[in-house]
């Protein structure tokens, strides 16, 4: 039982928690405010013109009188039919009118007036205000408006007093009609606006479900589904189209991932097949310490390649961590890149390449990671070695910048197909497969190159033409901040 009631408890509070609720709420408590602000200030609009137009009626009912007792004081007869006959006749929004002298003893009154109201209270009740009429209950409960002047008689110094009530339970029955309709309009008001709101929020935040329903069931498996977000309010409709970026940089890094897994298992089971197979082919029969020492060999060979290939792994994964750090000493590049030339001299000249250098008079120093440098500008060298024709040469040339400094490794080889050249950067990515492996190249050597760019803070930059040659730039920045 209390279980239960926690569960209800539970739902209750995350539907209160929701946007859909809270945007009802809003909408609720909007309209209600709307309603009974409309209604309340037409509702008072009205007394207020119903106490207009009764004051209007009064006055004007005085004035009449008035304007007899000034004019014609002795025409008893027309002030009689004015104030006995005519208010009496009437059915609908009774009046009464009283004539009394100055000493306030009555001369006329309309006939059952002294049924209603209690006359000798009523003239001190009316003495207060003379524009406006004045709310009385009569005798039977009847609401009253009541209204009282002084009027002169002929060109006399005498004063009479008029006094006038009129019945407005008409209007009050209007009133308690309008009241009455009120809260019947705010009840329904409650009762249907949430509704309504509700339906509202919830048409306005599909979208959002509809995002979020995607985001829920995306995985590894179904990485290419995309939300369509035509129709959805511009809002949402960005918020979509970042969902799909960001769904595209996923998919593309994902994909990369899956290639990079399948080229390392690929490139790590030729070497270990070698092995197996040399060694299994070795023990098959006796053999002689020469072929013994053979079969090491080739294994010990296949062994340096796996564990050159492991090495590269580790040091391009260790290479994009954070905590990877230099050791910065001060070099001059000059320097270096002749150190470099005299290690590739005699590869360069068993191909019958030229290998120069170019660099600036002045010294240009760095702070830079010695062993890091000569990795990489090694690997450029050996990869333009590998593609460039007999006769041909390969430059090596530095220069500095304000901020930076350049060193460019260029030969006039084959060039690398402009199809092919964003993805030369790619680990495990050779322009031709066959080729390329049969030289030994694991197409790790530029990956490895970009992976000591970003320790330096620097950039590698590379372009080809086919048949040409290829220039690879390398950008490094001076300050080891910058
Ligand atoms: N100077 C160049 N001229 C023509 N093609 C090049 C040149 N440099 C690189 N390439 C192409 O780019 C590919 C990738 O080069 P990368 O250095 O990354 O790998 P690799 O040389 O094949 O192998 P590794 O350097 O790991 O031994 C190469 O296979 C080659 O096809
Ligand atoms: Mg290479």
């Amino acid at each position: 039982m209390s279980w239960n009631l926690k569960r209800s408890a539970d739902r209750l509070s995350r539907f209160w928690g929701t946007l859909a609720f809270r945007l009802t709420a809003w909408y609720v408590l909007a309209g209600v405010a709307l309603v009974i602000f409309t209604t309340a200030s037409l509702y008072f609009l009205l007394v207020a013109e119903l106490q207009k137009s009764t004051d209007l009626f009064l006055a004007d009912k005085i004035n009449v009188v008035r304007t007899m007792l000034r004019e014609r004081p002795d025409d008893t007869d027309a002030l009689r039919e004015e104030i006995e006959l005519e208010s009496a006749a009437r059915r609908y929004q009774q009046f009464y009118i009283r004539l009394l002298d100055e000493r306030n003893i009555p001369l006329l009154t309309t006939p059952g007036m002294a049924e209603q109201l209690d006359l000798p209270r009523l003239t001190i009740q009316t003495q207060s205000s003379p524009e406006r009429a004045k709310s009385v209950k009569g005798k039977n409960g009847r609401p009253f408006f009541v209204m009282s002047a002084p009027a002169v008689v002929g060109g006399s110094a005498y004063s009479d007093t008029i006094e006038i009530a009129i019945d407005v339970s008409q209007q009050e029955a209007l009133l308690a009609r309008y009241r009455q309709r009120f809260w019947l309009i705010l009840l329904g008001t409650l009762a249907v606006f949430p509704l309504v709101g509700y339906q509202i929020a919830r048409r306005g935040i599909r979208p959002v479900k509809e995002v979020a329903r995607i985001a829920r069931h995306i995985s590894s498996t179904n990485l290419h589904e995309r939300i369509q977000p035509e129709g959805y309010p511009s809002e949402l409709a960005s918020l979509a189209a970042t969902f799909n970026n960001m769904l595209d940089g996923l998919e593309e890094s994902f994909d990369r991932i899956s290639r990079f897994s399948a080229d390392i298992a690929h490139d790590l089971r030729t070497p270990v097949n070698i092995i197996r197979g040399e060694a299994e082919v070795a023990l098959a029969r006796a053999r002689t310490v020469e072929e013994y020492r053979e079969v090491l060999g080739s294994c010990l060979e296949e062994g340096v390649r796996l564990s050159n290939l492991i090495g590269d792994l580790l040091f391009l994964a260790r290479a994009e961590s954070p905590l990877a750090h230099l050791h910065r000493e001060s070099i001059d590049i000059g320097e270096l890149l002749s150190g470099i030339r005299e290690y590739y001299e005699a590869p360069a000249a068993e191909r019958g390449v030229f290998l120069t250098t170019e660099v600036p008079l002045t010294p240009v120093i760095a702070q830079l990671d010695r062993t890091l440098l000569q990795r990489a500008v090694g690997n450029l060298v050996s990869n333009a070695l590998a593609h460039t024709p007999p006769g041909k040469s390969v430059v090596l040339g530095a220069s500095a910048e304000a901020a930076s400094i350049r060193i460019e490794v260029s030969d006039a080889g084959e060039g690398i197909p402009p199809e092919a050249l964003p993805r030369v950067f790619d680990r495990f990515f050779r322009v031709d497969e066959s080729r390329s492996q049969a030289s030994g190249g694991t197409g790790l050597g530029l990956a490895i190159v970009q992976g000591i760019m970003l320790l330096h803070g620097g950039k590698v930059e590379i372009a080809s033409q086919l048949g040409q040659g290829t220039q690879v730039t390398l950008s490094i920045p001076v300050s080891p901040a910058a």
